[in-house]
């Protein structure tokens, strides 16, 4: 029988970010197809619900909630070792730890045996896509395609250019940058789940000329995604400053060279001006927020509001290694911190939103994930609301649907994701 029935509470956001839940709902994926049926109200007594279980094996759960897979649109693969490094800024932790760190990933088996314990570490914090950074180096992004391949997840990653400002074991060079990343867009975008992203690490660490091929990469090849850094720390602000003294802002490099547009996701931009958040609206390029990043390298406190203010799409993500959490949870925790030293308060249904339809949204795939619509993929999670002590006495507590996601939220982590689902088939389990 390829229909199975998962019977438990349900949340998932519609098209228009409301909310709907199923305090006893029944989740119906396909696990040939490895899509959603439906889902539909176990309360519900009409003949047609019980023709549609008929046969159909149910697995049940108590005390949980069955949620879309959680989706991360900045993360470092290579960055597994990076993370919790002591002392430094942007700038300096890069010199110190992560260079150091990503020259290792010139060996393709140390690649594949980082990329499988970095899917498995997603997969156990229920986040089931991701928008990665590979390395510079080309076999490293074949390792991390390859690993994923195997698991199905619906994966985007890209080989990162970088070409000065670096060491030079880590620096590529205009035209082998160019020709290996249409290589691996060649071999991977497309490829079953596996979609590909153009990476120039950001503006410090690539020529103009650079720039300009990763421009052109994004032009000979529709739908491919584009991902970089932006305005993250003000030191790295003043270099850019220095290296492109002819642009207006940091954004202007990325979109002089024609970098700018709704595929493409710039991580961070904590230190934006009105004509930046303009720009980035106009052209509907879409910003990450990166709240563990952010506070642990000191970079700054995010703005959320004004992404609201200036229609400028936004997503959350944990950006390991500067970031300091899988869990998108923890994630959504200290987005919480950081907006209310902004003065603004992010609530539960707003950011489980984030994370699931609306990060899939500001990755252009949100036909595919995101939600339980009919015939989506079938990724999605169970979590335990009781993962811990403190959390089963704290659920306890809660009279509405807000104070238990606003709980889970604050309170939860790895240990609150049960089992992770891909395409229908069981993942992980705790
Ligand atoms: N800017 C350029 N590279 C990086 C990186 O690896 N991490 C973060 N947080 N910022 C960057
Ligand atoms: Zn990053």
């Amino acid at each position: 029988m390829a229909i199975k029935a998962f019977r438990s509470s349900i949340l998932h956001f519609k098209e228009d970010a409301q909310a709907e839940y199923f305090d006893d709902g029944i989740l119906l994926v396909d696990s040939e197809t490895g899509t959603v049926q439906e889902v539909v109200d176990a309360k519900d007594q009409s003949s047609e619900l019980a023709a549609k279980l008929d046969g159909v094996e149910i697995t049940a759960y108590e005390n949980k909630i069955i949620m879309p897979g959680f989706i991360d649109t900045h993360i470092h693969y290579p960055q597994v070792d990076v993370i919790a490094s002591y002392g430094e800024q942007l700038l300096d932790w890069l010199n110190n730890y992560t260079f150091p760190t990503e020259l290792q990933f010139k060996d393709p088996e140390f690649a594949r045996e980082t990329a499988d314990f970095f899917l498995n570490e997603l997969i156990k914090n229920g986040t089931t896509t991701a928008l990665v950074f590979g390395t510079v180096f080309k076999e490293s992004v074949d390792a991390f395609f390859e690993a994923s391949a195997k698991l199905n997840t619906r994966m985007i990653c890209g080989k990162v250019m970088m070409n000065r400002n670096a060491p030079d074991g880590l620096c590529d060079d205009v035209q082998s940058s160019f020709d290996d990343t249409q290589t691996l867009i060649d071999t991977w975008h497309g490829t079953g789940r596996q979609l590909y992203a153009v990476t120039p690490r950001f503006a410090i660490t690539s020529t103009g000329e650079q720039l300009e091929k990763a421009g052109e990469l994004m032009k000979n090849n529709p739908g491919v995604y584009m991902q970089t850094h932006l305005s993250e720390n003000k030191a790295e602000i003043a270099f850019v400053k220095e290296l492109f003294p002819e642009r207006s802002s940091y954004l202007d490099v990325y979109d002089h060279y024609g970098l700018l547009g709704p595929r493409s996701v710039f991580a961070h931009g904590v230190h934006l001006d009105e004509t930046d958040f303009k720009r980035l609206s106009e052209t509907q390029s879409s910003i990450s927020f990166c709240p563990t990043s952010n506070l642990f390298l000191g970079s700054g406190l995010f703005d959320l509001e004004a992404t609201k203010t200036f229609n400028v799409p936004v997503s959350v993500a944990t950006d390991v290694g500067g970031g300091t959490s899988f869990s998108m949870l923890q994630t959504l925790n200290e987005a919480y911190k950081i907006c209310q030293l902004k003065d603004y308060s992010l609530d539960a249904r707003q950011a489980f939103y984030m994370m699931t339809l609306g990060n899939a949204k500001t990755l252009q795939l949100d036909d595919k994930i995101g939600n339980f619509e009919s015939g989506k993929e079938a990724d999605f999670v169970v979590v335990d609301l009781e993962s811990t002590p403190l959390m089963q006495r704290k659920q306890s507590k809660c009279k509405t649907l807000d104070e238990v996601l606003f709980s889970l939220m604050m309170l939860g982590d790895d240990r609150a994701i049960s089992e992770t689902y891909v395409a229908a088939k069981q993942v992980y389990k705790k």
